[in-house]
């Protein structure tokens, strides 16, 4: 069913691009590493399958924020004193820990935004004001998120161009061939998740982006919910953006990463005006700063990107591959215990699939599956997942998911289906 130790292989043989992999993935002392997951929850041990939505943070990172507040805070680029000189230096290696994460060929290709959501909105607001025009094409996929569908139907509405949905297979899978055909002389931008928030299913990004660049269209990816599965190497995929949220990837929220090729960047359109984007300003006119800063309005989130870099420094510093593994193991039981629940119906049983199990069960209803799981202190995610027009395209309202992350365990996988078959007593 999944295949993350292909990935890891894969990503592994890639020459340009190493992840850690020496067999030091250790489960027990990566759950000390996070002091909520020894939390009870309704007096029971909290068992948190919610890292779909946003992941736990590890004590490093906690401290990291703390530290920037207790001994570095000050704002950056502007201040003529050592407080300021000192927090630029941990924002600006921030961005640079980033630029070597996903591979970056530059630094000022990483820009600080608040999150995916705010990246994409960047990206859509800036290519309906330079590049779309009437009779263009925005493809997308039938399995993406709100965030990855809204804002290129405004661009669609401000430009005059239609947004086209390649539609999926029973498995939510990406339907390749009709992809393909879709793909012509008009289709200006393909924006695509990389890996599906309500499925899980993993597409092959280097290959959409390979024939999205055939027409000349510029591709987008929706990173949000592969940068803590999968290996990622922009340079690789070639696509000429790739968003990320630092939340989802044990850093703080209100943080996330939009990459752009410099040649790409340098032709969008600011997205918000103000301080540090310009170079000049009269009152006649305003010119822009240079990468990465044009981006950057207003006081960013200092603490914030610290806080993603200590994150960046954690994952990398533990067995990537084994961790990859592990969540695959996961995964895997999941699908094992649920065989022998004839009642479960698994939404998005994709070949290539992060630890994603999004399901329904019987005919409950699965903010009521969600209620109950929290009776028993686990935490899942219930409803549309924000992927409302996916859900129609299955004929449901909404499914329970329980998304795992590589500090879950084989006990709380046991645990869930326990507490799965009391749950199903109730209703
Ligand atoms: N997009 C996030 C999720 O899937 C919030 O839960």
């Amino acid at each position: 069913m999944s295949s993350l130790s292909a990935i890891a292989q894969d990503s592994t043989s890639d020459n340009t691009f190493n992840i850690r992999s020496d067999n030091t993935f250790d489960i027990d002392k990566i759950r000390q590493d996070f002091p909520l997951l020894n939390k009870q929850v309704k007096g029971r041990p909290l068992i948190y399958l919610d890292n779909a939505a946003t992941t736990q943070k590890p004590q490093c990172v906690i401290n990291a924020v703390n530290q920037f507040y207790e001994n570095s805070n000050a704002n950056v680029h502007r201040g003529a004193h050592t407080l300021s000189d000192n927090a630029t230096e941990l924002f600006e290696n921030a961005r640079s820990n980033v630029k070597h994460f996903i591979n970056a060929k530059h630094s000022h290709e990483i820009i600080w935004t608040k999150g995916t959501t705010e990246a994409i909105n960047m990206i859509a607001s800036g290519l309906a004001q330079s590049l779309l025009k009437p009779g263009d094409e925005i493809l997308i996929s039938a399995m993406e998120h709100h965030a990855n569908i809204v804002p290129w139907q405004m661009a669609a509405q401000r430009s005059g161009a239609k947004l086209v949905v390649v539609p999926i297979n029973e498995q939510g899978e990406l339907n390749f061939s009709i992809y393909k055909k879709l793909l012509n002389k008009n289709t200006a931008i393909v924006a695509m998740t990389h890996v599906s928030n309500a499925l899980g299913t993993i597409n092959p990004v280097k290959e959409i982006v390979q024939c999205a660049k055939q027409v000349g269209a510029i591709t987008v990816i929706d990173g949000a919910q592969a940068i803590a599965h999968c290996a990622v190497d922009v340079q690789q995929l070639d696509c000429d953006f790739y968003a990320f949220s630092g939340h989802k990837l044990f850093g703080p929220t209100g943080i996330g990463v939009l990459y752009g090729k410099e040649e790409r960047l340098e032709q969008l359109p600011p997205f918000q005006t103000g301080g540090e984007m310009i170079k000049t300003v009269t009152f006649q006119q305003a010119t822009w700063n240079e990468l990465p800063y044009k981006f950057e309005a207003g006081t960013p989130n200092v603490a914030g990107a610290v806080g993603l870099g200590a994150a960046i420094d954690y994952f990398n510093g533990i067995d990537r591959v084994g961790a990859m593994l592990h969540e695959e193991r996961l995964l895997n039981y999941c699908l094992e215990l649920s065989k022998s629940m004839d009642d479960i119906h698994l939404y998005g049983t994709a070949k290539n699939k992060t630890a994603i199990f999004s399901f329904l069960m019987g005919d409950s209803h699965p903010s009521d599956v969600g209620t109950l799981l929290n009776q028993q202190g686990i935490a899942v995610r219930t409803g549309h997942h924000c992927t409302m027009p996916l859900m129609n395209e299955l004929g449901i309202s909404g499914t329970v998911r329980a998304s795992f992350s590589l500090y879950n365990t084989q006990e709380e996988v046991a645990m869930f289906f326990t507490s799965l078959t009391k749950v199903r007593t109730f209703l």
